[in-house]
């Protein structure tokens, strides 16, 4: 039981593990559709802002409880609070984190499925030479058939049960060094296509041209809501992963290097996206289709489109395949530390329980489309915004209140190596911004 728990080979290997679990659907597929049915730049700049100045506090904070832990985030919570003095009930924290991880997995494989799938037709030339109702009727065709999403929702949770039971270092390492700086030069790729619709300005000030009258209560909520999604804060994944880190590592430079790459993606995703919807027509309130319908008729005319089509759509599931992985951790983590099981047959339980829960979410597109009654949203919508909209921020919230109030405030300025001015921005940000900016959003929201 008392065996020392692994680490991470190396900061690099830390850094391209936590920017793959960031760098995923949230970016290139939730981002660009909730800018679009939250009416542009209000939204991105809550957005960002909720990045700095909450999500960035709160993935140090669950870092360093996850480091002080060296457990599961459930047991880290529970000998953290035993430690300091405090209630079990921080327990709760850990293992609300642990279930919502859990539970954005189910709804996460599905749209990860709708990846797998993308990459095939890609891969058959599909695409080509398509105009904008033939390439919308090929993702409504694909939505209208349980079988087909729930053969592709079944396929990538495999993918990912099959990489998580091989233990946390046993492929996911090597394969994120090679797919990011990959998706990176596809994204660049993208955006010179998309530079050249003539509709680029047009996008770029949909993104950035803000509109104080477009802020609502909803749209905050929203914002800070893909805020926590997008670098994976609140669900346990983060506490997970720093449960697997040394002393060395630098917490705050490796924060701020994560969010670069999280928040260039996502903003580079919408710069690709939104120049295309306009150049045909589409809507950018599509929702969760947008991404499926627009890159693809970008591809259609496109030289070369079939092979840029393919490689996108392939790396895109990569994407979404190291933000998986990192979902399943947490819960694979608790039962290989805490049952005999051992970690593959852990990992296979948690991942059969995941993915019958993720059935309820496929349905939602086809035979189980009607709202919930008193909910009035589909199973899809409700576990999607009750996580991101709410208990990830939740969750973040009481882990940044655990760094900032309960630990011992000199320990944390020395694990930060802080000192001066900039452990007093710190303590500003972890003790009150961050805790306080959840509270506002909550009530800004509700009211
Ligand atoms: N951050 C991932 C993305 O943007 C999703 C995710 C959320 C992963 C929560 C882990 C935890 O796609
Ligand atoms: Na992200």
């Amino acid at each position: 039981m008392t065996k020392q728990h692994q680490h991470w080979g190396s900061r690099l290997t830390f850094i391209m593990a936590a920017t793959g679990s960031a760098v995923g659907l949230g970016n290139i597929w939730k981002f660009p559709y909730m800018v679009g049915e939250s009416g542009g730049a209000a939204f991105v700049l809550v957005y960002l802002l909720c990045i700095a100045a909450i999500g960035m506090p709160v993935l140090v904070a669950e870092w360093m409880l996850g480091r002080r832990g060296q457990k599961n985030p459930i047991d880290t919570m529970r000998g953290l609070a035993r430690d300091n003095g405090r209630s079990p009930a921080w327990t709760l924290l850990g293992i609300s984190a642990v279930l919502v991880g859990a539970v954005i997995l189910s709804f996460y494989s599905v749209i990860g499925g709708w990846s797998l799938y993308y990459t095939v037709q890609a891969g058959a030339g599909r695409f080509a030479g398509q105009d904008a109702d033939a390439i919308a009727g090929l993702f409504n065709q694909m939505l209208a058939s349980p079988s087909l999403l729930l053969l592709a929702h079944t396929v990538f949770m495999l993918a990912t049960v099959a990489i998580v039971a091989r233990g946390l270092k046993g492929g996911i390492e090597a394969s994120v060094r090679l797919l990011m700086p990959t998706l990176a030069a596809l994204i660049v790729i993208l955006l010179g296509y998309a530079a050249t619709t003539g509709h680029f300005g047009a996008a770029l000030s949909y993104m950035f041209a803000f509109n104080f009258n477009s802020i609502s209560g909803d749209v905050v909520l929203a914002a800070m809501g893909q805020a926590f999604f997008t670098l994976s804060v609140g669900a346990g994944v983060m506490i997970a992963y720093g449960s697997y880190l040394g002393k060395d590592t630098n917490l705050l430079a490796t924060a701020r290097t994560v969010i670069l790459f999280d928040t260039v993606f996502a903003l580079a995703a919408g710069m690709i996206i939104f120049p295309i919807v306009f150049a045909n027509g589409l809507e950018t309130s599509e929702g969760p289709g947008l991404i499926f319908i627009t890159l693809p008729l970008a591809f259609a005319d496109m030289f070369g489109g079939t092979v840029i089509g393919l490689l996108f759509f392939v790396l895109l599931s990569f994407a979404a395949l190291t933000s998986s992985i990192s979902l399943l951790e947490p819960v694979a983590e608790f039962l290989t530390e805490r049952s005999k099981m051992g970690r593959p047959r852990a990992t296979i339980a948690a991942g059969v329980v995941i993915w019958a829960l993720g059935i309820a979410a496929l349905l939602s597109f086809n035979v189980w489309s009607a709202p919930l009654p008193g909910v009035g949203l589909t199973v899809f919508d409700l576990l999607d915004k009750v996580t991101s909209q709410y208990m990830l921020p939740l969750n973040g919230l009481f882990a940044v209140i655990f760094v900032g109030w309960v630990l011992n405030r000199q320990s944390v300025l020395d694990e930060l190596g802080l000192s001066g001015t900039t452990a007093l921005l710190w303590s500003v940000l972890s003790r009150l911004i961050a805790p306080l900016g959840v509270a506002v959003v909550f009530v800004a929201g509700l009211l």
